[in-house]
Parts: C-alpha cells; sequence; structure tokens
C-alpha cells in the first residue's frame, strides 16, 4: 500500500468516530497518564491505522484516543516512535499526514529530556521554544516539490506558547523556556557532548520531537511542545542515567505535569 493510500485509509478511520478534533496531543516518555484526563475516550490501537508505525519501546502503548479535553475534541497520540529506532527520522511522516487529514490544525507534543542548565531541575517543565537539529537528519528527505523546503522560523508557535505560558502561570506551576537539542541516542551523551550542547545554546536534550515538528510545519500545523525534564545532563550531576530513571523521574513529576498539559490544551485558543 503507498503512503497515500495508508493515509487516507487511517484518516478515513478515524473521521468514522464521528469526532473532528483540531488538537492532536502526542504524548512522549513520562506522559502517558494523560490518556486518563481524556473525556468520553474511544480508542484505537496503531495496528488498526495502516498510516501508524508498531511501536516497541516501554512506556508506549500505540493507542491512539479520541475525546475531550476542556472544551475542545482531542485525538490523544499514546506513543510515537522514534528515529533511534531503525534511523528513519520520517517514521512519524504518516502519523502527521494523516492528522493533518483529519482536520487537525495544532500538534501539542511532549517528551522527557536532560536539562543542560543548572536552574531547570528534574521533575520540572520546560516550553521548547526552538531545537538543534544536532541529528542533522530530516523527515522530509525523498520528498519532492517546493513545499519540502520548510521555514522554521517559529517553528514552536509564539502565539500558543503565550497562551501555555499564562496557563502555568495561574496554575502555579513553573515552566522554563528553551532550546532543545535533537540527539540520535538511544545512547545518552558523553559529558564532552553535553559540553558541546551547552555552547550550542541548547538548555535541554532528547531523543525525539524535532521530526515530528518539521513533518507538522511541512503540513502547516501549528506546533506546541513541553518537555518534562528528568535529569541533569550526563556529567553535569553525580547521577547514573538510564531508561528506568528517567520514567521513574517522570513518575513523580505526573502529579504536577499531567494536570498542567490538561489545562493547557483545555485553554488553547484558535
Ligand atoms: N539525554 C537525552 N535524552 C533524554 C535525556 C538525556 O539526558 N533524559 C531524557 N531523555
Amino acid at each position: 500500500m503507498s503512503l497515500d493510500d495508508a493515509v487516507a485509509r487511517s484518516a478515513e478511520r478515524i473521521v468514522a468516530s464521528g469526532r473532528r478534533p483540531r488538537i492532536a496531543v502526542l504524548l512522549g516518555s513520562g506522559w502517558q497518564p494523560f490518556v486518563d484526563r481524556v473525556r468520553s475516550p474511544s480508542r484505537l490501537p496503531y495496528a488498526q491505522l495502516p498510516a501508524f508505525p508498531v511501536l516497541g519501546v516501554a512506556g508506549h502503548a500505540g493507542e491512539l484516543i479520541l475525546g475531550q479535553v476542556g472544551a475542545h475534541d482531542v485525538v490523544v497520540l499514546a506513543g510515537r516512535k522514534h528515529t533511534y529506532e531503525s534511523g528513519d527520522a520520517s517514521v512519524m511522516k504518516g502519523v502527521i499526514a494523516t492528522l493533518t487529514a483529519c482536520g487537525v490544525t495544532t500538534l501539542v507534543q511532549t517528551n522527557a529530556a536532560g536539562s543542560l542548565d543548572a536552574a531547570v531541575r528534574p521533575g520540572e517543565l520546560m516550553l521548547i521554544s526552538d531545537h538543534l537539529n544536532i541529528v542533522q537528519r530530516s523527515p522530509l528527505i525523498g520528498e519532492t516539490g517546493n513545499q519540502r523546503f520548510v521555514d522554521l522560523r517559529d517553528a514552536y508557535d509564539p502565539a500558543l506558547r503565550i497562551q501555555a505560558r499564562a496557563t502555568a502561570e495561574r496554575a502555579g506551576v513553573t515552566l522554563h523556556e528553551g532550546v532543545y537539542a535533537w540527539i540520535l541516542g538511544p545512547q545518552f551523551e558523553t559529558p564532552a557532548e553535553i559540553r558541546m550542547l551547552q555552547r550550542l545554546g541548547a538548555q535541554a536534550v532528547g531523543m525525539s520531537t524535532v521530526p515530528e515538528t518539521i513533518l507538522a510545519r511541512r503540513h502547516g500545523l501549528r506546533v506546541l511542545a513541553l518537555s518534562m525534564i528528568t535529569n541533569m545532563g550526563c556529567g553535569l550531576e553525580d547521577e547514573a542515567l538510564s531508561h528506568s530513571h528517567t520514567l521513574a523521574v517522570a513518575q513523580a513529576a505526573q502529579a504536577s505535569a499531567v494536570p498542567l498539559l490538561e489545562a493547557i490544551v483545555g485553554e488553547l485558543e484558535g
């Protein structure tokens, strides 16, 4: 099946639910409990959506949930496929194309990240203001036509960031803001790499999000992205890094992060 056919069939399945969400929320590591905040949920496993990848990482269910958050119809994507799994940066291409075909106009992304800034602590949240594509891979390789030359100025929508900051302030939750550096992984960085990223102007580092932002901008979607800080970058403090450590810190941070995400999504305005 061609990707176009897979996208058309996936979109048909979603539209058949009778819902027309304009906001999609992509849940990364640590954010899965957000699915319980979706009211009147109906679920579609990724396996029933031919444009969607099959997932493999612990903590990622691979399920799409349609329902309501605040006043909005939303589609929540529980789980993403990472470039480090296959080396393919376009692995989420069919997902973002399907969302676009369904009428989604805003993509809210979440992830777990390491902090490069002493003032941004584990358990805290950071709004992504811009990114560094350290990997220098693109999900748009192979596309033809002028639409592939995507302008990434204001890729993380300034108006949506203002709204998110206002919601966090009302909720009394600290929300940092900074540049996210995408590294391929799956290994964590070396201390020398962390120092390099600091010098390049990044405040956080992680293994996801950037390909999806590029795809979303390619389709004209507005993007808002939130990092849950699970650790200080390697070598900044005396702590050993592991995926289970990431998930354990994320679990502790969920009590404030998940309600904040619910409020941010619920209060988003066009
Ligand atoms: N580096 C890369 N990805 C991450 C980290 C990190 O320190 N923490 C959580 N995801």
